[in-house]
Order: structure tokens, then C-alpha cells, then sequence
């Protein structure tokens, strides 16, 4: 990814409050057996024994939305990157008490995931409420950038989906600025409502919940990837 405008390195904390013994136990015997490999290549088979389509959820949180995802789509396979270890531990938790088998995590940097995964290959790319970086001066740290969207562009097949929420008023008009001005991706809205009502296969996340309790509006973009234009 070699893009002027975005600048690739992970902001913000690593680590929040410390472990409890049985969260501390999910990350030393669950993640490992969860955890994408990084030395072997990343294909549908090698993680899920199958040829199933594959989703990916860009910081994931609290880990809410890639679990109910993936609860209720079994048949489908879930990768979740996320480099803030008490959100991973609370992905495991979830992952635990559903009993998923059907997701795998990474404790880090999502592009460098996404780099790895083939050309074509993902059916939905989620990113939901990324870290807003509302100051112009650091709108080359933001998500929706030529660079990462470039990234999700050759990893979607044609046809994918590319889900994006916000409740920040200066990204919503950044992005969809930004996306507007991209040839490869169509936006799926007809009438106001569809963006402004959270659709129902578009389960809640924590940041989302505090911002509805803060009285804030939240936005649902979905952008169909049509063809692998250059932009
Ligand atoms: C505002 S939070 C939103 C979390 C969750 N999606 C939600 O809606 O509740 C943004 C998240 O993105 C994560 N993040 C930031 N940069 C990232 C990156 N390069 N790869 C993966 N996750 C990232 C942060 O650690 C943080 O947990």
C-alpha cells in the first residue's frame, strides 16, 4: 500500500484495565487455537477446512457485531482484527459462551491481515465506527483513506460488500466524500432511511449503543464493490 494520503500505523491504546485469571486464561488457550496464522497462507481452506465465503471485520471492539455475525451465519467464515487486547479478550468471551467455531482473530493491524488474504476473495468487509481523528491535521490516520479502501477493493470479490458506520458527523462527510469519488464502489442507498436505520442483518456495537445514548445520529453505509476499476 503505497499512498500518500493515509498514514499506516496503529494509534491508540493497546491495553486497558488488567486482566482477570479467567480472561487472561481465554487469551493464553482460546486465542491461540482462534489466532490467524501468519506463516502459512491465508485461503478459506487453510482456516476453515472449507471453500465457505468469508467476511472481515475491521476493528472489531468489544467483538459484539463479529459474534452475532457469525452465530448467525455458521456457514460463513469470520476474520476479526482488532489490536486493543481487552477487546479481543471480550471477542473470546463472546466466541466461548456461543460457541462458535466459524472465526478467527488477529491481535493487530488489520491491513496487514488484509495484505495477505488473496485477490477476490472476501464476500463482506465491515468497518464500524473506526476512530474518528476529527482534526484535519490527522485525517491521514483515518480508515477511509485511497489506501485502505484500495486494499478492500482488490480483497472483495466483485459484487462484495463493504459495510462502514459512524456516528461522527466529520466522518460521515468524509466518507462520503471520499467514496463518492471512487468509480468501484456503489453506494446501496435509494431514500434517506436506508442509511439512517440501522438494517437488520446490522447487529448493534458497543460504540454504536453509546452514541444512540449520547443522542447522537448513527449512519449505515453500504457500498456494493462493482467492478475493479482504477480510480
Ligand atoms: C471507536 S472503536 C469501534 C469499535 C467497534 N467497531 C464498535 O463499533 O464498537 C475503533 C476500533 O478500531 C480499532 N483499530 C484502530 N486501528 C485499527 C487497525 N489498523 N486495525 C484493526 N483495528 C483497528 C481500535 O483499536 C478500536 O477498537
Amino acid at each position: 500500500m503505497n499512498d500518500p494520503t493515509t498514514i499506516r500505523r496503529l494509534y491508540g491504546r493497546r491495553q486497558g484495565h488488567k486482566l482477570r485469571a479467567g480472561q487472561a486464561a481465554l487469551v493464553e488457550d482460546l486465542l491461540p487455537r482462534l489466532q490467524v496464522p501468519d506463516d502459512r497462507p491465508l485461503e478459506t481452506r487453510a482456516l476453515f477446512g472449507d471453500d465457505r465465503p468469508l467476511e472481515f471485520e475491521i476493528g472489531f471492539g468489544a467483538g459484539e457485531h463479529l459474534a452475532a455475525q457469525a452465530e448467525a451465519r455458521p456457514d460463513r467464515g469470520f476474520i476479526g482484527c482488532e489490536p486493543f487486547l481487552n477487546g479481543v479478550v471480550g471477542a473470546l468471551g463472546h466466541i466461548r459462551d456461543r460457541g462458535l467455531n466459524n472465526v478467527r482473530l488477529h491481535m493487530g493491524d488489520a491491513l496487514t491481515v488484509l495484505e495477505r488474504l488473496p485477490d477476490d476473495s472476501l464476500d463482506r468487509v465491515y468497518l464500524l465506527h473506526p476512530d474518528p481523528w476529527p482534526k484535519a491535521r490527522h485525517a491521514k490516520r483515518r480508515m477511509v483513506n485511497p489506501g485502505p479502501l484500495d486494499l478492500i477493493a482488490a480483497k472483495l470479490k466483485p459484487g462484495g460488500e463493504f459495510r462502514l458506520g459512524t456516528d461522527d458527523p466529520t466522518y460521515c462527510r468524509w466518507s462520503m466524500m471520499v467514496m463518492n469519488g471512487r468509480a468501484d464502489f456503489v453506494w446501496q442507498a435509494r431514500t434517506a432511511t436506508d442509511f439512517l436505520t440501522r438494517p437488520a442483518d446490522w447487529p448493534e456495537t458497543r460504540y454504536e449503543r453509546k452514541a444512540r445514548r449520547q443522542g447522537h445520529e448513527v449512519w449505515y453505509f453500504r457500498y456494493r464493490l462493482d467492478a475493479k476499476t482504477a480510480c
